[in-house]
């Protein structure tokens, strides 16, 4: 508790991403990392690989974004680090281990952004009130130099899910938070497809929930219905193996990945 008092101290986020509760979720991230580490370490070797993968496919190398870039664990930096000469990671909160890691790499940059746009927006917003619009150019001018590839890494999922936890704290209802949620995560995939170069997605699709026994007892999209694209590869993640959230279920996400603007996957 005292660790993680700490490290939340240490974390790096604008006021309205404090708020919203962006600094207190980086904090929970690093702490159920810490305690799965080996049961995530699959599904992080299958996201080095695939982003790996996806950058065999840029004919330019100068600059490769990497969007949630979190704990840092899921992401090859050292691969990108040779192969490009910028790596720009983005998230909207950065915990202090993150930044110390980075140090290791001169040519990756740490940013902190909010992908979608909505939320300095929300944090002002109140019930009555016009909710902001997700904007799908809302990554466009994330940096003035275009990217010659980008990875979005675990993150489509999260995007709705503070945003819809604040308008309902604010008295809107779960089916208009959920409205909001769909146009939050649809923006950021036709943000997306809107870039030229090779992009790659890694991306919850699915929460299922298993017995003791194995059995599914619940089985639900993890993007609120929306469609993503179709996947190359897909993977189940143990993200709370049985005793992280009751004894009696564990949780786990199936993981699609899916590259876009590729012209032959291979
Ligand atoms: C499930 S984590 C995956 C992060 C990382 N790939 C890892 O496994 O450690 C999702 C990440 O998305 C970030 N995130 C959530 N909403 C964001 C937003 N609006 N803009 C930028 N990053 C965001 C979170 O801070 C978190 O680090």
């Amino acid at each position: 508790m005292l660790a993680e008092m700490l490290v939340w101290t240490g974390t790096q986020a604008t006021k309205p991403a404090r708020q919203l509760g962006y600094a207190r979720a980086a904090v929970s991230l690093w702490s159920r990392r810490r305690r799965w580490t080996r049961d995530w370490a699959e599904h992080e070797s299958n996201t080095r690989d695939f982003a790996l993968k996806t950058v065999a496919a840029c004919r330019r190398r100068d600059t490769v974004w990497l969007l949630g870039g979190g704990t840092l664990s899921d992401l090859p930096l050292t691969e990108l680090s040779a192969l490009f000469k910028r790596v720009v990671v983005y998230d909207i909160a950065w915990l202090p281990q993150a930044r110390v890691a980075a140090r290791r790499w001169p040519n990756v940059e740490l940013k902190l952004a909010d992908v979608t746009g909505v939320v300095r927006p929300l944090s002002e917003w109140r019930l009555g009130m016009p909710l902001p619009i997700p904007q799908a150019d809302a990554m466009a001018d994330l940096d003035p130099v275009p990217p010659d590839c980008v990875l979005s890494l675990n993150l489509l999922s999260q995007l709705p899910l503070l945003p819809m936890e604040y308008v309902q704290r604010q008295g809107m209802t779960l089916q208009s938070a959920e409205t909001f949620g769909r146009a939050i995560l649809q923006a950021h995939l036709r943000g997306l497809e809107a870039f030229t170069c090779p992009v790659g997605l890694i991306a919850d699709a699915r929460r299922i929930w298993r017995s003791r026994a194995g059995e599914v007892v619940l089985s639900e999209s993890a993007v609120l219905g929306v469609k993503l694209p179709a996947p190359e590869k897909s993977w189940h993640w143990p993200v709370a193996p049985r005793g992280e959230i009751d004894n009696e279920t564990g949780l786990e996400i199936l993981v699609e990945a899916s590259r876009l603007n590729t012209e032959s996957p291979d």
